[in-house]
C-alpha cells in the first residue's frame, strides 16, 4: 500500500535548470584522474530526508551535479533481498520497533554484542510492506518520518542515478547467518550497474574481486576509525593505512573519514593536512573522503560556511580528493562547480543586492573592531556599517549596542556602573554613556556567539581580538579602503538628548562633514534609524540615503503605511521574518511586504543573514548560500546585512548565480521556493499554521520630534546607577546571568522565525 504512494511532485523546478556536464578541459584538478571530483550522496539527500528514502534519492539527483553518485548502505533481509539502511540495526532508522514490538534480538557483530532490530530477522515482505523510514539523526526534521517505505537496491537504481555506489558494511556477519552479500551482488549485477562497490572488510573485497567486471565496477576499501579492527585480518585500520600498496592489490580506491586528511585539533581548528592523499595517489589509489554534513559543525576555520570545507579538500594547492561523501549533495555540488578554482571571481553584476556588513565581519572577529571591519572589506562587503554609540564625554564610536555587556568585557571591569534604563532595554546593562572614552578603551572587545553555550561558538581564537574605532576613525578607514559606502545606524537619540545631554545627531553630522562625506557622491552614505525624527534631521543632504529600520516583525505593509514611510525614508531595513514566514524551520510562504515596499520605490535591506545552520530553514538545506540566493534571486531584495560578508561575496562573485535555464552556468544555485518542502509533508502532520504577524500601521511609523538637548552637569546625569535590585553584588550578577540566558533562550526560540 505505502509503496504505491510514491508520487513525487517535488522541488521539480530544480530539474528544469539545465545542468552542464562537468568541464574537463578548462580546470585542472589535482585528483588522480585530473577530472572534477565526484559528489557522492550518502543515502541520497540524507541531510534532509530519511536516508535512502525515495525523496532522498530523487532530490539528490535533481539537486546534485549532472554526474552525482547516489550511495546505498546494503543490509540483507531473511530472504536475501538487499535493502538500503544506515546500519545493521534498524530501530533508529525505521518504525520497526512499533510494528514488531517483540522483535528485539541480540547478535554478536564483529566481536561486539549488539541489541536491537536486525533486518536478517525479517522477510522482505515484512519489511517493505509494513515498516517505514524515520530520520535517525535527531537534529534533522522528523516530519518526513513514517511516510516512506524502505528502499531496495533496485528501488534506488530505479530512479536512475547518474552513478550508483553500494557499500557492503557487514559481510562476515551476514555470512555467519547464511546470507551472502557477494552472492547477492553477483546476482544483482546481471541487471543493474554498480559503479562503485565499497566495504570496510578486506575479505569481502578479495572475494568479490573475481566476481565483478572491474571495468564497470570500482572496488573501494573503506577505513573506519583508526582504532577499530578490520574483522577479516584483525588489524587496526590505522596499521592498514601504513601499507597502502597492499590495499592497491584488492581495491582501486579508499574511502576515509575526512579527519584522516585534514585533522581538526582539540581546539576545533585545522592542523596541517596529512600526506594521505599524496601517498594514496602515488599508489594509484583514488581517495574519497566521508563525513561531510552541513549541520554538523566541522572546524572554526570554515566559519560555518559548509562550502568552505569542500573547497579545502578539493582546491588547496597540494591535492584534491577524488570525491566527497556527503549528506547534502547540493552543497557539495555548488562548492565544486562554483567555488573551487574561483578565487579570482568576477565582480557582481550591476544592480545586484548590496552586501552590508553587520558590525563588520562579526562572525569572525568581535563586532565593530578594526579587525572586523578589515575582514569585511577584504571579504568583499559593499557597505560597512557603524552603529554609533556615545561615551560619557561625547566621543562617538562604533558598537552594536549602547549596552557594553554583550560585546565587551565591561561587565567585569565596570560592574559598579551597571544600570537599568527602561528607555533602552529591560535588562541590566553597562551603558556607553556611563563610561568615558578613555575608560571604554580599556575594555576588551568580545566576540558574540548568538547561539549561546552550545557547540556553535564563533571563532574562539579571536575571542577578544581587535580594538574599537571612533566614528572618525571608522570614516577614515572607509575612505581609505574605498568601499562603496557606509551605513551609519543611530538609536536612542531622544534618550541621549533628554537624559544624558548628548547630541548624537550633530555629532554624527559633523563627523560626516569633517570626513567630507556630505560633499561627495562616490561613496554612498546610508543613514539608518528606527526613529523617523532622526531621519528627518538628515533630509537636507540629498546624497544621504535615509533608511528606516523596522525591527518588529510585520505581516503586511498597507499603502497608507508605505506612503507614510516614503515621507521619511528612501529605504527600509526589515527582519527576515517580515519577508519569509517560517514555521518549525519550514518556509511557509512569502509575505507581500517586499512587493508593497518596492511598489513605492523603497529599497529593502534584510536584517540580517548569518551562516550558522541553526538560523536556517530546512528549505535552505542548512546552507547559508541558498538563503542568500533566495533573497537575492527570488525575493530580489536590494541588500542584506550579514555577519559573514565573505560568504555573501563568494556567492555574488561566483559563476552560478544565473538561474535562467538557458544560461550556461556550471551548476545553477537555485533559490528555495517558500512552501515547496512543506508540501511534501501530509497536511495532518504539518506544523500548525501560525497567526499572521500584525500589519504595519501608519500611526506607528512616525516618532515624536526629538527633545532638545538637556544641559546635564557632572553630578546630575539622569538615569544613573540603578537601584540595587538585590542585597549583594553577587545577587545582581546572578540577575544579569539570568537575563542573558533568557535572551539566549528567546533567540533560540525565534530562530528562523
Ligand atoms: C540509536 O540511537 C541511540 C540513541 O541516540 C544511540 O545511542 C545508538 O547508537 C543508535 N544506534 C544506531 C544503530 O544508530
Ligand atoms: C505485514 O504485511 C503483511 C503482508 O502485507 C501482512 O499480511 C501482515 O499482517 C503485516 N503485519 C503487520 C504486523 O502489520
Ligand atoms: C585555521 O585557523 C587557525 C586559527 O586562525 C590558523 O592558525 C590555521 O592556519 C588555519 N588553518 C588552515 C588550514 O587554514
Ligand atoms: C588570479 O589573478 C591573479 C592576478 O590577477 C593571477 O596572477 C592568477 O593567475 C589568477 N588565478 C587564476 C586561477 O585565474
Ligand atoms: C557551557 O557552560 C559551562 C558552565 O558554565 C562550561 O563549563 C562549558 O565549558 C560551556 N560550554 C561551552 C561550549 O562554552
Ligand atoms: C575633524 O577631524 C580631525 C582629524 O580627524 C580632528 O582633529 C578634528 O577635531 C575634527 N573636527 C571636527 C569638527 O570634528
Ligand atoms: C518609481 O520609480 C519609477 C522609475 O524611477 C517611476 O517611473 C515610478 O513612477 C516610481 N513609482 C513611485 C510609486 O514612486
Ligand atoms: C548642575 O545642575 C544643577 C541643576 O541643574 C545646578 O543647580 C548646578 O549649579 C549645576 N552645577 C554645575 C557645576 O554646573
Amino acid at each position: 500500500m505505502i509503496r504505491c504512494m510514491l508520487f513525487i511532485s517535488l522541488l521539480l523546478h530544480s530539474t528544469l535548470a539545465q545542468k552542464q556536464p562537468p568541464e574537463s578541459s578548462t580546470t585542472k584538478w589535482l585528483t588522480l584522474s585530473g577530472e572534477q571530483p565526484l559528489v557522492i550522496a550518502r543515502g541520497g539527500f540524507s541531510g534532509l530526508f530519511p536516508e535512502s528514502s525515495s525523496f532522498a534519492n530523487q532530490i539528490a539527483i535533481s539537486t546534485g551535479l549532472a554526474d552525482v553518485v547516489v550511495s546505498c548502505n546494503l543490509q540483507l533481509t531473511k530472504d536475501g533481498i538487499g535493502v538500503c539502511l544506515p546500519d545493521v540495526r534498524i530501530d533508529n532508522s525505521t518504525t520497526i520497533s512499533s510494528i514488531y514490538p517483540k522483535g528485539q534480538k541480540s547478535y554478536n557483530v564483529n566481536g561486539q554484542d549488539l541489541r536491537g532490530w536486525f533486518t536478517l530477522d525479517y522477510t522482505s515482505d515484512q519489511l517493505l510492506n509494513n515498516v517505514t523510514l524515520t530520520q535517525n539523526i535527531y537534529s534533522r526534521s522528523s516530519l518526513f518520518d513514517g511516510q516512506l517505505p524502505i528502499s531496495t537496491v533496485e528501488d534506488v537504481t530505479g530512479v536512475k542515478p547518474p552513478k550508483f555506489w553500494l557499500n557492503v558494511q557487514y559481510d562476515s556477519f551476514y555470512n555467519q547467518h547464511k546470507l551472502s552479500p557477494a552472492a547477492y551482488i553477483e546476482a544483482t549485477t546481471k541487471h543493474i550497474i554498480i559503479n562503485y562497490l565499497s566495504s570496510p572488510e578486506i575479505g569481502f573485497l578479495k572475494t568479490i574481486s573475481g566476481k565483478v567486471n572491474k571495468l564497470k565496477t570500482k572496488l573501494v576499501f573503506q577505513f573506519l576509525s583508526p582504532d577499530q579492527v578490520e574483522p577479516t585480518t584483525n588489524q587496526k585500520y590505522s596499521s592498514i593505512l601504513q601499507n597502502l600498496a597492499t590495499v592497491k592489490s584488492f581495491a582501486s580506491g579508499i574511502l576515509v573519514p575526512k579527519e584522516y586528511i585534514w585533522p581538526v585539533n582539540s581546539n576545533g581548528y585545522l592542523g596541517a593536512p596529512t600526506s594521505l592523499v599524496a601517498d594514496a595517489h602515488k599508489q594509484g589509489l583514488e581517495v574519497y573522503a566521508s563525513g561531510f554534513a552541513n549541520d554538523i559543525p566541522a572546524s572554526y576555520n570554515y566559519s560555518y560556511d559548509p562550502t568552505a570545507e569542500y573547497v579545502q579538500f578539493v582546491d588547496n594547492s597540494q591535492f584534491s580528493v577524488d570525491g566527497v561523501f556527503t549528506d547534502f549533495p547540493p552543497t557539495a555540488s555548488e562548492a565544486i562547480a562554483c567555488f573551487a578554482h574561483n578565487k579570482n571571481g568576477s565582480k557582481p553584476r550591476k544592480g545586484s543586492a548590496l552586501i552590508i556588513s553587520n558590525n563588520g565581519a562579526s562572525g569572525i572577529y568581535p563586532g565593530c573592531t578594526d579587525l572586523a571591519y578589515q575582514q569585511a572589506v577584504e571579504d568583499g562587503a559593499d557597505i560597512i556599517d557603524c552603529s554609533v554609540q556615545l561615551s560619557k564625554d561625547g566621543v562617538p564610536f562604533c558598537l552594536a549596542s549602547a549596552d557594553l555587556t554583550g560585546d565587551t568585557t565591561a561587565l567585569v571591569q565596570f560592574m559598579d556602573r551597571k544600570a537599568v534604563i527602561p528607555e533602552i532595554q529591560q535588562e541590566i546593562g553597562v551603558f556607553s554613556f556611563a563610561l568615558t572614552w578613555s575608560e571604554i578603551q580599556t575594555v576588551k572587545p568580545q566576540i558574540v556567539s548568538p547561539f549561546g553555550n552550545s557547540s556553535i561558538l564563533r571563532n574562539p581564537a579571536n575571542k577578544n581580538k581587535g580594538k574599537f574605532l571612533t566614528l572618525l576613525e571608522f570614516l577614515d578607514f572607509a575612505k581609505a579602503k574605498a568601499v562603496s559606502g557606509v551605513l551609519i545606524n543611530i538609536e536612542n537619540a531622544a534618550y541621549l538628548a533628554s537624559k544624558q545631554g548628548l547630541d548624537i545627531i550633530s555629532t554624527v553630522t559633523s563627523a560626516l562633514a569633517n570626513a567630507t562625506f556630505d560633499k561627495q557622491s562616490t561613496q554612498q552614505v546610508l543613514i539608518q534609524s528606527d526613529d523617523t525624527s532622526v531621519l528627518s534631521k538628515f533630509k537636507d543632504i540629498p546624497t544621504y540615503k535615509r533608511v528606516l529600520r523596522i525591527k518588529e516583525k510585520i505581516g503586511d505593509a498597507p499603502k497608507p503605511s508605505v506612503d507614510e514611510i516614503k515621507k521619511y525614508a528612501d529605504a527600509v531595513t526589515i527582519p527576515r521574518s517580515s519577508i519569509v514566514i517560517v514555521s518549525d524551520f519550514f518556509t511557509v510562504e512569502l509575505t507581500n511586504v517586499v512587493k508593497e515596499l518596492h511598489a513605492a520605490n523603497l529599497s529593502i535591506y534584510v536584517d540580517h543573514l548569518r551562516n550558522e545552520y541553526v538560523t536556517l530553514a530546512f528549505d535552505y538545506f542548512s546552507d547559508p548560500i541558498v538563503e542568500i540566493a533566495t533573497y537575492v534571486q527570488a525575493i530580489e531584495v536590494d541588500g542584506f546585512l550579514t555577519d559573514y560578508p565573505g560568504t555573501a561575496s563568494k556567492y555574488m562573485r561566483c559563476p552560478c548565480t544565473d538561474t535562467d535555464p538557458k544560461a550556461n552556468v556550471p551548476y545553477p544555485i537555485l533559490p528555495a521556493e517558500a512552501g515547496s518542502l512543506l508540501s511534501l509533508i501530509p497536511p495532518e502532520i504539518q506544523p500548525p499554521a501560525q497567526a499572521p504577524a500584525a500589519p504595519l500601521e501608519a500611526k506607528d511609523i512616525v516618532d515624536p520630534p526629538l527633545p532638545p538637548v538637556a544641559k546635564v552637569n557632572e553630578s546630575g546625569v539622569a538615569g544613573g546607577p540603578a537601584e540595587p535590585t538585590g542585597s549583594s553584588a553577587l545577587a545582581n550578577a546572578a540577575n544579569v546571568g539570568l537575563s542573558l540566558v533568557a535572551v539566549m533562550v528567546l533567540s533560540l526560540l525565534y530562530l528562523g522565525r
